[in-house]
């Protein structure tokens, strides 16, 4: 099986450039993002905050959390129901990004992952991919890009999905504020793995970053 691991901060790109290639490619794109985010949304739905970790254990252990793949397309059940636009709000990015620092939520969904990389090739995008989740991917990628890019990129995203209630600056904020919390958590931080390729796509159309990392993923296959 052949695993591409794309890591990087939020709003880089990754989904968009990911879900391409993988559809040229005719691997499977996952989303792993999509696992923190719907475990944040059963912590939210059960009020349970991302500090109080007992209740984070205990509510894991009634958790069933499902990634399924219809047509090539992901999508994330919560308990045997599909919230895989329920999960796109900014308060369940936060939430995601502060209960992902706990090493029992990291543990609880590793396997999940490392199970769809051993049965598929995959695309798998997130922040640990190419250090932890599958270190021996043949191939890494650290795809980044200014934190004001990000955030105009995350803007035009929600308008799109007709989302106006963020402003550019509360996005700016918060990706710079999940930016610092992904890299300084002590288990899994957001980092380049060594032997990964950086790629900066802030001055790139989306056409020019599906390039360059095809280019990357064809000259190391
Ligand atoms: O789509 P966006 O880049 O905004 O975020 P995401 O990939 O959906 O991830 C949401 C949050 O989950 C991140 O801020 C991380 O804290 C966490 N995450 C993680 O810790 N490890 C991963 N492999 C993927 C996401």
């Amino acid at each position: 099986m052949i695993a591409v691991a794309i890591d990087g901060p939020a709003g880089a790109g990754k989904s968009t450039i990911a879900k391409t290639i993988a559809k040229e490619l005719a691997y499977i794109y996952v989303d792993t993002g999509a696992l923190y985010r719907a475990t944040a949304l059963n912590a939210l739905q059960n009020d349970i905050a991302p500090s109080e970790e007992e209740k984070i254990t205990a509510m894991l252990k009634n958790t069933c959390i499902e990634l399924r793949f219809i047509d090539g397309v992901q999508r994330v059940f919560l308990n045997g129901k599909d919230v895989s636009e329920s999960i796109r709000t900014s308060e369940v990015s936060m939430t995601a990004s502060k209960i992902a620092a706990l090493p029992i939520v990291r543990s609880f969904l590793l396997d999940l992952q490392r199970d769809i990389a051993k049965k598929n090739n995959v695309l798998m995008d997130g922040r640990d991919i190419g250090t932890v989740v599958l270190p021996n991917a043949q191939v890494k990628i650290f795809l980044t890009a200014s934190a004001e890019c990000r955030a105009k990129r995350r803007y035009h995203d929600y308008l799109e999905a007709g989302n106006t209630s963020e402003s550019y600056e509360t996005i700016l904020q918060d990706i710079l504020q999940r930016d610092y919390q992904d890299s300084h958590r002590a288990v899994a931080p957001l980092k380049q793995a060594d032997d990964a390729i950086m790629v900066d796509t802030s001055d790139d159309t989306l056409k020019e970053s599906v390039e360059k990392i095809i280019a990357i993923i064809q000259g190391k296959i």
